[in-house]
């Protein structure tokens, strides 16, 4: 028997302002893109907002439906977007932030499981890491370098 281990480092900044203009006016656009997340029946809004390897930002919010496994996250809205309008150009960085009518937006909240299989298989696919900023409307932000670090030992198409 052999052990192994995996580990990942992020950077935690205290707030907004201490990250750099261009990221710092990414998370901004997400903050601000959650106004548009349809929402009724969780009151959870995120948004997403893409900056891409041409300079072009796209955004994506979760769309729910009455019929609850139809709706999508906003990373996944955010996906189809950015791979539809502008096929095989790479995304540099994805910003995501959230608004909850129930709590406060201070913490930075990582994308789901089914987003992290579909954003590594983006890097993959595009042969380029996608860089993540998570923060809520206020508090700390977290940078991830690489999406894909958030699934490790992930299912792949080479599996098949
Ligand atoms: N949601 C996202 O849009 N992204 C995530 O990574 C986590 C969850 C959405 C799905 C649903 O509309 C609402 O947040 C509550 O789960």
């Amino acid at each position: 028997m052999k052990e192994k281990e995996y580990q990942f480092s992020y950077e935690v900044y205290d707030s907004i302002h201490e990250l750099n203009p261009g990221d710092a006016s990414l998370l901004k656009e997400a903050q601000k893109i959650t106004e548009q997340a349809y929402a009724p029946y969780s009151q959870f809004r995120v948004g997403a907002v893409a900056k891409l390897a041409n300079g072009k930002h796209l955004s994506g919010t979760n769309q729910e439906n009455a019929s609850f496994p139809a709706g999508l996250c906003a990373e996944r809205v955010l996906l189809s977007a950015c791979s539809s309008l502008y096929p095989g150009i790479p995304i540099e960085t994805i910003a995501i932030s959230y608004q909850n009518n129930q709590n406060q937006s201070d913490h930075p909240v990582s994308p789901c499981g089914i987003c992290r299989q579909s954003l590594q298989e983006y890097e993959q696919r595009l042969k380029h890491p996608i860089r993540l900023i998570l923060g809520g409307m206020e508090g700390e932000v977290y940078i991830i370098p690489k999406a894909s670090l958030l699934l490790p030992l992930a299912f792949s198409s080479e599996e098949l």
